[in-house]
């Protein structure tokens, strides 16, 4: 029996491939595509998203959710993936629209109604937690959600402390992060240097000669330069899609542990934060007025640490040809 999926997307270029990673894998069914604002405006990231479920031949409803983060205002990532969030590839536009249904209620719906669901989110959280505050017992409906967002004690890429799904909207990332739902975290740490695409991995590519192998490099193009101008790596960064190759194959994360996580909502300097508590401190005596207040114990958090690059490269491989 395939797995049911519901993904929730900021559609930008390596969004687009990670929903093509999932819409093409045999043994998945997509049931729902829930856009949120993030990468680019709201109507731009459905635009993404049915451009590249048409790519795929498919039918996968796509719903527009929130145009805001819970609280703040709304940051983009133009900088990173181009104004269309898709390298400006001039792509004809869709052929369909979005579904009637606002996100949120697709996600209400969905997670109630259709068992075994899992969760891949790879944008902020603003549609999700508003799902939670709506409809809190949603959180033990979903068998997974795979998170791509978060810098467990490391380098962020939005600022020095923060990760960009978690820092735009750190409000609806703590709402997620302590519903008690039973989340992986992909953070942005496995997403760097060797697991970029490399020039030759790029060549590798292209030597398929598929349209989704040359989708994932086109749309992509100004994500390569944006990466050699903020890190100096040469290579497509594709941190969505490689938490879709852990989704579609979770043996290819290495080394994983649970623990409390906190996200930073309150300093400027350290926004969307996302503090692991690695070794299990949060609750001595000296943390607990700060980190578990009235004996409360947030839910733990499974947090990949390492992955197979080989093998999340192949598996990348393997769908675009
Ligand atoms: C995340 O932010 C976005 O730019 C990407 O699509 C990915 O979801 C990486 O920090
Ligand atoms: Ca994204």
């Amino acid at each position: 029996m395939s797995r049911k999926l519901l993904i929730d997307t900021d559609t930008a270029s390596d969004d687009a491939v990670a929903l093509l990673m999932a819409l093409r894998h045999p043994d998945v069914d997509v049931v729902a595509i829930t856009v949120v604002s993030g990468n680019v405006p709201l109507q731009q990231g459905v635009i993404n998203a049915l451009v590249t479920a048409e790519l795929c031949d498919s039918e996968v409803p796509v719903y527009a959710g929130a145009g805001n983060p819970l609280l703040r205002e709304p940051a983009y990532a133009e900088w990173f993936h181009g104004p269309d969030g898709m390298g400006d590839q001039n792509y004809p536009p869709p052929k369909r629209a979005a579904e009637s249904t606002h996100a949120v209620d697709a996600i209400i719906d969905t997670l109630d109604n259709v068992a075994d669901i899992e969760v891949v989110t790879l944008g902020p959280l603003t549609n999700l937690a508003l799902a939670l505050k709506l409809k809190p017992s949603l959180a033990e409906k979903v068998k997974k959600c795979y998170i791509m967002g978060g810098a467990p004690c490391t380098i962020g890429n939005v600022t020095p402390a923060a990760e960009f799904n978690i820092w735009v909207d750190p409000e609806a990332a703590q709402i997620v992060f302590q519903s008690g739902m039973t989340i992986e975290m992909v953070g942005w740490h496995l997403c760097r240097g060797e697991a970029n695409l490399r020039p030759d991995d790029i060549d590798l590519v292209r030597s398929f000669d598929t349209p989704y192998a040359h989708f994932t490099i086109d749309c992509n193009h100004t994500a390569m330069e944006a990466n050699r101008i903020q890190s100096g790596e040469i290579g497509i960064p594709l941190p969505d899609p490689t938490t879709m190759a852990i989704v579609l194959d979770p043996s290819i994360c290495t080394e994983r542990s649970n623990h409390h996580v906190q996200i930073e909502t309150q300093s400027e300097l350290t926004r969307g934060m996302t503090v692991v508590d690695q070794l299990n401190v949060f609750d001595d005596e000296r943390n607990r007025d700060v980190w578990s207040p009235g004996g409360v114990n947030g839910p733990e958090i499974t947090i990949c640490w390492k992955f197979d690059v080989k093998r999340w490269k192949a598996l990348l491989y393997r769908l675009l040809q």
